[in-house]
């Protein structure tokens, strides 16, 4: 029988600056992870073909659209290097901190489009795109300001954008959205010839400690990936954590915990905004306080007082939803940073 899921930090500080989930190993995986030590001397799978074919069955794909790598942020590297030679990749910013090391690893030029607010200015996006872009990254919820992309927009931008111009869409928030108007990655798959898909069992999964994550791309481009992709392949650990999670027992239970964290969120948002914080709609796992200049001196402060969250000097805080217990600190803190007169 299934227990119900309990949030537990195991972090003595309250680290809400990871977008880990705060829940422990779903049922199952710890064990799988414990008995596959038996076998640390041997390789992993290099081509991950159980997980390769537990995608493949629960995306209805072919597994020839499916990559798997070690983490998103490998596999994203591994994409965006392999689709090369074209020297430029369009993405929004602020959006996922990673962006701009992997562009730079793979030898080409980032063309960071502004936000307009908290969302991607997907014409402005489009408007970037010339013959020498490589690839085009969305990032839907973004990271760090929790905001959606709706079909709508998505799919008159991916109309403007050339056939030949890969867009990838990294979903790794995908499982905390509720937004009904929030395209599902699989469907602009199945839609547009150009559409990627990127996907990470690290953070409704829990899996962040193993680095796997996966990618639904056209088949034309897992060819040319499969040329570079030798050394980007998950251990053989996180393999098969990676299966066991996409059993449908576990299914059940990562949708009850997605959804006590959806929870979780609209609690949180609601008690800093009543404690008079402005706090940007999120569908995400971590919610973003547009903070400006008193972002640095906000994530000083709270370290000070044991939690740790994301500042980006300037712009923002962004802050993980965590257990009940770690909100609740959270939330205490700011009260206590306000009346300080913060
Ligand atoms: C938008 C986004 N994409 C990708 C990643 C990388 O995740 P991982 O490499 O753990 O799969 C992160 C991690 O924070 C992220 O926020």
């Amino acid at each position: 029988m299934m227990t119900p899921a309990t949030a537990v930090d195991t972090h003595p500080p309250a680290d809400l600056s990871m977008n880990e989930t705060p829940y422990p190993p779903l049922p199952g995986v710890r064990r799988i992870v414990a008995d596959g030590a038996a076998a640390l001397q041997r390789y992993p799978d290099r081509t991950s073909s159980a997980l390769v074919a537990a995608l493949s069955a629960r995306l209805d794909v072919g597994p020839e659209a499916i990559l798997v790598g070690p983490g998103s942020a490998g596999l994203c590297q591994h994409l965006v290097q392999s689709l090369g030679p074209r020297p430029e990749v369009v993405h929004a910013a602020l959006s996922f901190e990673g962006y701009p090391l992997i562009i730079r690893n793979a030898g080409a030029r980032a063309v960071p489009v502004p936000l307009r607010g908290y969302d991607h200015d997907l014409p402005a996006m489009a408007d970037a795109v010339t013959e020498r872009t490589r690839c085009v990254l969305l990032c839907n919820p973004n990271n760090p300001t929790g905001a959606v992309l709706r079909r709508a927009e998505v799919e008159a931008f991916l109309d403007r954008v050339p056939a030949d111009v890969p867009v990838i869409v990294d979903e790794a928030y995908r499982e905390f959205v509720t937004d009904p108007d929030v395209p599902d990655g699989m469907d602009l798959y199945r839609a547009y010839d150009n559409v990627c898909v990127l996907r990470t069992f690290s953070k409704a999964y829990g899996l962040a400690a193993l680095r796997v994550g996966y990618a639904v791309v056209p088949p034309r481009l897992t060819q040319a990936a499969a040329l570079t992709g030798a050394v980007f392949f998950p251990n053989a650990l996180a393999q098969a954590a990676a299966v066991a999670s996409l059993t449908p027992e576990v299914t059940t239970e990562l949708t009850r915990r997605c959804a006590d964290l959806v929870a979780s969120r609209a609690r949180l948002v609601d008690a800093l905004r009543d404690l008079g914080l402005t706090v940007a709609p999120s569908e995400a796992n971590f919610v973003w306080l547009p903070l400006g200049e008193r972002a640095a001196a906000f994530a000083e402060r709270a370290r000070a007082a044991g939690i740790l969250v994301m500042a980006l000097p300037g712009a923002g805080v962004r802050i993980t939803v965590g257990s009940d217990e770690a909100n609740d600190r959270l939330c205490a803190f700011v009260r206590a940073a306000l009346t300080d007169g913060f």
